[in-house]
């Protein structure tokens, strides 16, 4: 930790949506010092005042592009796109990472791990407490109700890249541990067409695109003559951003490991 005992925090991915949002909550933090904010060497965003892009006042430090100066940092928070993450790691030394970026391959997703054989890491789909209690009341209904059918339908806006959320492919994955079965093996993403009738066992995974919605999921447990719905809706990326920050004063100083949101949360 920097001599001042504040937690040197770098985010990269800093002019996007997310990162403007966690560099609002890094800068009004008593206990946080802006490290560096860091993006991609072709942004149009680069020398742009960090505090400007968080909608503050100046703070004299401009992004910079990925580089050593992601080393510098105790924590980097990543909301970048899953090029930007994977760019980064070699230059991480040993920072600790907190990542939200979604999208990534399965195997990108081990490299990134692989970063908590060094340092301290965690990754994680969703940042929010209510998608992480939400986790675990869909575990303990897909295990509770085993022969209802599960749905998974997530709403995001224009913008978003990938597809289905990640936050979907994490309930999704809730649901099929809770049922001692590979979510690879049962998901169905979307229908279209003759179908046929549902598969025995299928875990369903539909995905909505449209105007400014932040993040709306709901989890369908569907069974004979009778349907429980759970859902859960952002209403501003500020949750996302605090949550992250949470996992960073967290996660600042611990043993090289991967954690999860519910170690942070203690769920
Ligand atoms: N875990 C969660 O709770 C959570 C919540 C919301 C979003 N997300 C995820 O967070 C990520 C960012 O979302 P967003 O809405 O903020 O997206 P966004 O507005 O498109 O921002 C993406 C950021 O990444 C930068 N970037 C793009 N390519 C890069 C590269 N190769 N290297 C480094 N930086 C690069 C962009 O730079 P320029 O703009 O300068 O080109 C921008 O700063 C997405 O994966 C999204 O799904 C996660």
């Amino acid at each position: 930790m920097s001599g001042s005992e504040r937690i040197g925090v770098a985010v990269l991915g800093a002019s996007g949506r997310m990162g403007r949002a966690v560099l609002r909550e890094v800068l009004e933090a008593p206990d946080l010092e802006l490290v560096a904010a860091v993006t991609h060497a072709g942004s149009a965003h680069l020398h742009a005042d960090a505090g400007v892009l968080a909608g503050l006042p100046a703070v004299g430090i401009p992004v910079t592009p990925i580089g050593p100066v992601l080393a510098e940092a105790d924590v980097v928070v990543d909301f970048a796109l899953p090029s930007g993450t994977l760019a980064a790691l070699p230059h991480l030394g040993s920072a600790a990472l907190v990542s939200g970026t979604t999208g990534l391959e399965p195997t990108d997703r081990d490299r990134v791990l692989g970063h908590g054989a060094v340092a301290p890491v965690l990754l994680a789909a969703n940042f929010s407490v209510g998608v992480n209690a939400l986790l675990a009341l869909v575990e303990a209904a897909a295990r509770s109700l085993p022969d209802f059918d599960v749905e998974v339908v997530e709403a995001h806006h224009r913008h978003k890249v990938d597809a289905p959320s990640g936050t979907a492919l994490a309930l999704a994955r809730a649901a099929a541990d809770a049922r001692g079965v590979d979510l690879e093996r049962v998901r169905q993403d979307g229908r279209v067409g003759r179908t046929g009738p549902r598969r025995d066992g299928a875990i369903g995974l539909h995905a909505l695109r449209g105007g400014s919605v932040t993040g709306h999921h709901t989890v369908w447990l569907a069974g004979e003559g009778e349907r429980l719905e759970l859902t859960h809706e952002a209403a501003s990326r500020e949750v996302f951003a605090r949550g992250a920050v949470r996992a960073a004063r967290w996660i600042a100083g611990r043993p090289p490991r991967c954690y999860s949101m519910r170690d942070v949360l203690g769920l």
